[in-house]
């Protein structure tokens, strides 16, 4: 009965990791999915991490039962507490619902179920280009996507003006995808000014911004920093939805740990909100994983662990800064035809390069370098013996 079922297509994104494990060179290198290596390319447990765990381990009244469907409360306080900041009058009026859900994914799911079945609107914005699952998770939501300029190859920096016509002509009520910072594929976010402008026009219009916020603490190291464009929303009074990740800023890649926000007008609209995501999330999952958000609890919680994790955020954020530096540098010195500053200016886990896909292509088969193919580059999984590889290999793409 399955006989007619054709082979799917593997991810664009981690399908890389695929091909790349296949590959038997000595010298490959991986990046294609946005995942941290340190400086000798092994993945990282952050050590407050470690410390966390054992904690959890060392308490033996923890029990292995069910959580509720919406996940550890501790956690889910603490989560709209980073997000939203400590004193967000907002969470003071208890106006928003947090649920803890499958890392950022999982919560842009849920939010998107949720928007399906109870919002007045089925069009979502996303820029051009974003994150490949995107379109996917909104559309199997049953959310049609439409897209607004983001990115001008032309600058590699934001496209402001298209940005500001394609929301200003959206209709009514449309939700918008909005990366909170470090944009992925691109590294290009607004500037403060500009996300105030981008506040005005979609509330102006009724738009209903849907926050995604995965890279908290990696674009500028700093926690509070990286979160201003969400505050900015809230501050306003509006509401607004935000899907949080701990893949990348605590490390927590396979344990999928994440949460949904959704911010509302008052306290018993959000009541009556989180009644309803329950019965998104009871036939999906039934309700999520104990085990990461308990560390999550774990390290927001105890004011020594958090000061500890900030300090390795920082350093994670600041090698990644260094390979930017590095790789700009290598490229100069072999003066490599073309403006490379973008790879300075981009902020966050990736470099959009501006290469092509055959000059990817050329370089996963000439030199086992593995990219996603609309030329995205992960600098966080470079290191200072791995630039020199890379930079021959950009040099031999841009000139032959
Ligand atoms: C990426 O963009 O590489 C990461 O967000 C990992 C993923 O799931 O795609």
């Amino acid at each position: 009965v399955f006989s007619h079922v054709v082979r799917g297509p593997e991810d664009p994104i981690l399908g890389v990791t695929v091909a790349y494990n296949k590959d038997p060179s000595p010298n490959k290198l991986n990046l294609g999915v946005g995942a941290y290596r340190t400086e000798e390319g092994k993945p990282l447990v952050l050590n407050v991490v470690r410390k966390a765990e054992q904690q959890l381990v060392n308490d033996r009244s923890r029990i292995k039962e069910y959580l509720p469907i919406v996940g550890l409360a501790e956690f889910n306080k603490l989560s709209a507490k980073l997000i939203f900041g400590a004193d967000s009058p907002a969470i003071r009026e208890n106006r928003i619902t947090t649920v803890q859900c499958l890392s950022g994914t999982g919560s842009l799911r849920v939010g998107a179920e949720f928007l399906a079945k109870h919002y007045h609107q089925r069009t979502i914005y996303i820029p051009l280009p974003t994150w490949g699952n995107h379109t996917k998770v909104f559309n199997l939501a049953g959310l049609s996507v439409k897209s607004y300029r983001y990115y001008d190859p032309a600058t590699r920096g934001l496209n402001f003006q298209g940005l500001l016509e394609d929301l200003g002509s959206a209709p009514s009520g449309a939700i918008v995808l909005l990366h909170a910072c470090a944009h992925n594929p691109t590294g290009v976010d607004p500037t403060l000014d500009q996300w105030e402008r981008i506040r005005q026009l979609m509330r102006s219009k009724g738009l209903l911004p849907f926050f995604d916020s995965a890279y908290q603490g990696f674009a500028s190291g700093s926690l509070d920093a990286d979160a201003q464009s969400v505050r900015m929303f809230v501050a306003d009074g509006g509401e607004c939805l935000a899907a949080q990740s701990y893949a990348k800023n605590m490390g927590l890649y396979g344990e999928r740990v994440g949460a949904l926000s959704i911010v509302c007008k008052t306290a018993d609209v959000a009541s009556r909100v989180e009644s309803q995501l329950k019965l998104v999330i009871r036939p999906m999952y039934s309700n999520p994983p104990i085990h990461g958000a308990s560390i999550v609890a774990a390290i927001l919680r105890d004011r020594n662990l958090y000061n500890e994790w900030t300090i390795e955020l920082k350093a994670m954020a600041d090698r990644i800064i260094s390979m930017r530096h590095q790789l700009s540098d290598a490229l100069r010195a072999r003066s490599t035809p073309g403006d490379w500053s973008h790879i300075i200016k981009q902020i966050g886990m990736f470099t959009f390069t501006g290469l092509n896909s055959k000059q990817v292509a050329f370089m996963t088969k000439e030199y086992h370098i593995y990219m996603t193919s609309d030329g995205r580059i992960s600098m966080a999984g470079l290191s200072s013996k791995t630039v020199p590889h890379l930079a021959d290999a950009i040099h031999a793409a841009v000139t032959r």
